[in-house]
């Protein structure tokens, strides 16, 4: 079908933003007949060039109505109107996505846009890689092949290569969770771990509960396995206990997934006391709880707090950790320790899912604990990533709209700003933001439902502190200019 003109004519003085507007005169122009199926719409950037917009607001418009089932997007063709109005029940082979995950996904493909080398970027989630320890992992490696050959190479045990699991349950034990080897599951890292105990305790519509906000994986893995995913409320100790008691009775869930220490996306340190409710709450209702403890040791101050699994009495938590954050990502091994039941149901869909975590990774992390490498690189991460905190907390302070929020985070990577509640929306001023490379994570990417619009979420801990300084700088001037510009044509034309 030839490309047909599209009739568009934004009201730039209006309140409502012309991202909105693009999308409404399309799905108008769609459903009035004037864009029949098949019809190609121009390109996202000549688009964009034609109404005076920005390519990621284009983008945006088109990835709601694709999520919506009005355009469909061919790789190298471009984007189409959707024929599923001549064949519906195409449309329900999948269960639509809830509003606010298609919400998220174009959130994400925003963010996906503005990458680019020259950007200051606190938007992953990743550690810093200059902290990696590239050569001892190189030494190590050589070493392992050389020592055991072959054998490094071939299937591994599929609960993991066993001096590891027993390394594991040494470093577990000293932070109070007395395990066996038999009770520990080598993963491909922790986001595996959490797939594998979703897997294999919970079924289609199953209930999962879990902080609002919380991590972005356990949303995307909770989609996958077609598991509702229901959001707590959270106060300063985290997940709300009356909170979960009501929508433990309402909700029958299967399993509950916290993150005590440092939170992820807002960098909270649950209590003690907060821990052994929660973990008596659980026990008391037989609800099995996944603690993911991934940021536990990047603690700057304050005393350790033990784990949930070592409060744990009869068996209801299943903790995962990994040599990721602290040690190497991209290296991807992480565990599980879990009581019998949980296990044997873990350990077949692992074995599933991937037969064996790589054994040469496994071995190389092996070497890297016994050789003392691990206990260096916290102590290393420990004290810059301090320094980093140091300089960001000053930067917010210095730089960040009067009337932000934010609380010193005791540990982890992250600092949760919430932005003055009147004023620009975190997603505007990200799009502000990358034009004046600098790129955060926005907030409501990290909600199970509505929420986090005055949110974001900056990952302090991969920039040195002059980066960080001046990345703050350019957040505090973008948002300024927002302000500034408040009903300017300038600014209604990127949003
Ligand atoms: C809370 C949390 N859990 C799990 C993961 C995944 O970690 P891994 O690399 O060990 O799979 C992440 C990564 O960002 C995370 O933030």
């Amino acid at each position: 079908m030839p490309d047909r003109e599209l009739n568009i004519a934004l009201e730039r003085e209006s309140e409502i933003p012309l991202y909105r507007q693009l999308i409404t005169q399309i799905r108008a122009q769609i459903n009035g007949g004037d864009l029949p199926a098949g019809t190609r719409l121009p390109a996202s950037r000549a688009l964009a060039t034609e109404l005076g917009l920005s390519r990621i607001s284009v983008v945006n418009a088109y990835n709601e109505l694709r999520a919506a089932g009005y355009l469909s997007a061919h790789a190298g063709r471009g984007t189409f109107v959707a024929r599923e109005r001549d064949a519906p029940e195409a449309r329900q082979q999948l269960p639509p996505a809830p509003a606010t995950r298609q919400r998220a996904s174009s959130i994400r493909e925003m963010m996906r846009l503005a990458r680019k080398k020259s950007l200051i970027d606190f938007s992953g989630g990743a550690p810093p890689s200059d902290f990696f320890p590239v050569r001892y992992l190189q030494d190590a490696i050589n070493q392992v092949i050389e020592r055991d050959g072959a054998d490094a190479l071939a299937y591994e045990a599929p609960e993991g290569y066993p001096p590891l699991r027993g390394a594991v349950r040494d470093y577990v034990r000293v932070i109070g969770i007395n395990c066996r080897v038999e009770d520990v599951l080598i993963t491909g890292g922790a986001q595996q771990a959490i797939d594998l105990v979703l897997q294999s305790l919970m079924r289609d519509g199953d209930t999962l509960l879990t902080a609002d906000p919380t991590y972005l994986g356990i949303i995307d893995i909770a989609e996958a396995r077609r598991v509702h995913i229901h959001g707590i409320p959270i106060d300063e100790d985290g997940i709300r206990i009356d909170a979960l008691e009501n929508a433990i009775d309402q909700l029958r869930p299967r399993l509950i997934y916290v993150m005590p220490s440092y939170q992820n996306p807002t960098g909270h340190l649950m209590p003690l006391h907060r821990r052994r409710q929660l973990v008596r709450l659980a026990a008391r209702h037989r609800i099995p709880i996944l603690e993911d403890e991934v940021y536990r040791e990047f603690r700057y101050d304050g005393d350790e707090l033990p784990p949930l699994k070592a409060l744990d009495e009869s068996g209801v938590v299943i903790h995962t950790n990994a040599f990721t954050k602290v040690l190497l990502p991209g290296i991807r091994i992480g565990y599980l320790v879990a009581d019998g039941p949980y296990y044997q149901r873990l350990a077949r869909v692992k074995q599933a899912a991937d037969i064996s975590t790589p054994g040469l990774n496994q071995r190389a992390i092996h070497l890297l604990l016994e050789r003392g490498v691990l206990a260096k690189q916290l102590e290393r991460n420990r004290l810059e990533l301090r320094r980093r905190r140091v300089a960001a907390l000053a930067a917010a302070q210095r730089y960040l709209p009067a009337g932000s929020q934010w609380k010193a985070p005791g540990g982890g990577l992250f600092l949760w700003v919430e932005l003055p509640a009147v004023g620009p929306s975190a997603a505007e001023t990200f799009i502000a933001a990358i034009a004046r490379d600098v790129a955060f994570a926005i907030g409501a990417l990290f909600y199970t439902g509505e929420g986090g619009r005055q949110a974001m979420r900056l990952n302090f801990g991969i920039h040195k502190p002059e980066t960080i300084e001046e990345g703050f700088r350019r957040i505090g001037a973008v948002h300024a200019a927002l302000v500034a510009d408040y009903g300017d044509v300038q600014r209604r034309a990127v949003l």
